[in-house]
């Protein structure tokens, strides 16, 4: 297994990388300038810089390689900074078109899930941009191309917890949290789980 790790540098990311290099598997982690490159030493972990929105660029890095997880998201609410779900997507799709890479595992919201509580409701109102953005990711995934699994979370959090609960198509109930290093854990499963391909799965936190 070769795994391509997009937004590596990102905090879910970081946790995604830590968590692969732990079980020896190869990784090519790319982060969009160097002094972004993860501060490790690992027989298993290459280092490329680029744009993750740049198909020619994901082109070069995907080849040979056999899975990207992505963990990218925008650091702000705007239009521009949250177009990083689907630019990235798009450039993935077509990479992997290119390439022949066969599995493309992305983080979203579970905004995008129908069944809102009322705070879901209003969120969806505040982070619109989110919103239309990993709506637009899901729609492109959707066309015949690389199998696919989003991971959908809530609220991301910091704590040490690697447990979580999967749900496809929904949050699990009675919980819209989770910790950023459960939802590492679930991509990871998730690249040689094939029941997840193929689908949106809401991610939560293991215990209420
Ligand atoms: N925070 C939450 O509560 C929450 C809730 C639901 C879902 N999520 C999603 O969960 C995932 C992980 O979240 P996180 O908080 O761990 O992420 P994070 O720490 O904010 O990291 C985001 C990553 O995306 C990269 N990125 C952002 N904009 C980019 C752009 N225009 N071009 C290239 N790279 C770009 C960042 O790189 P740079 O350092 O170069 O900017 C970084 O590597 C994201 O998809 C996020 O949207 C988060």
């Amino acid at each position: 297994m070769k795994l391509v790790l997009l937004g590596a540098n990102g905090q879910t990311g970081k946790l995604v990388l830590e968590a692969v290099l732990a079980k020896d598997i190869d990784v090519t982690a790319v982060v969009r300038s160097a002094d972004k490159a993860p501060d490790l030493q690992h027989k298993s972990l290459q280092v490329m810089v680029g744009d993750p929105c740049d198909p020619v660029f994901l082109t070069s890095v995907f080849r040979d390689h056999d899975a990207v997880i992505s963990a990218l998201g925008g650091r702000l609410p705007s239009k521009v900074a949250t177009s990083v779900y689907y630019r990235s997507t798009v450039a993935i799709v077509e990479a992997a078109s290119v390439t022949g890479l066969k599995r493309v595992l992305v983080t979203s919201t579970a905004l995008l899930f129908p069944n809102q509580t009322l705070l879901g409701k209003l969120l969806r109102f505040v982070v619109p941009n989110a919103v239309r953005s990993a709506g637009r990711m899901d729609k492109i995934l959707k066309r015949p191309g690389p199998d696919w699994t989003s991971a959908r979370a809530g609220f991301l959090n910091d704590v040490s917890v690697a447990t979580y609960r999967a749900q496809r198509e929904a949050l699990p109930e009675n919980s819209t949290a989770v910790s950023r290093l459960a939802l590492a854990q679930f991509l990871i499963t998730a690249i040689s789980n094939s029941e997840t391909q193929g689908a949106a799965y809401g991610v939560s936190q293991a215990s209420t």
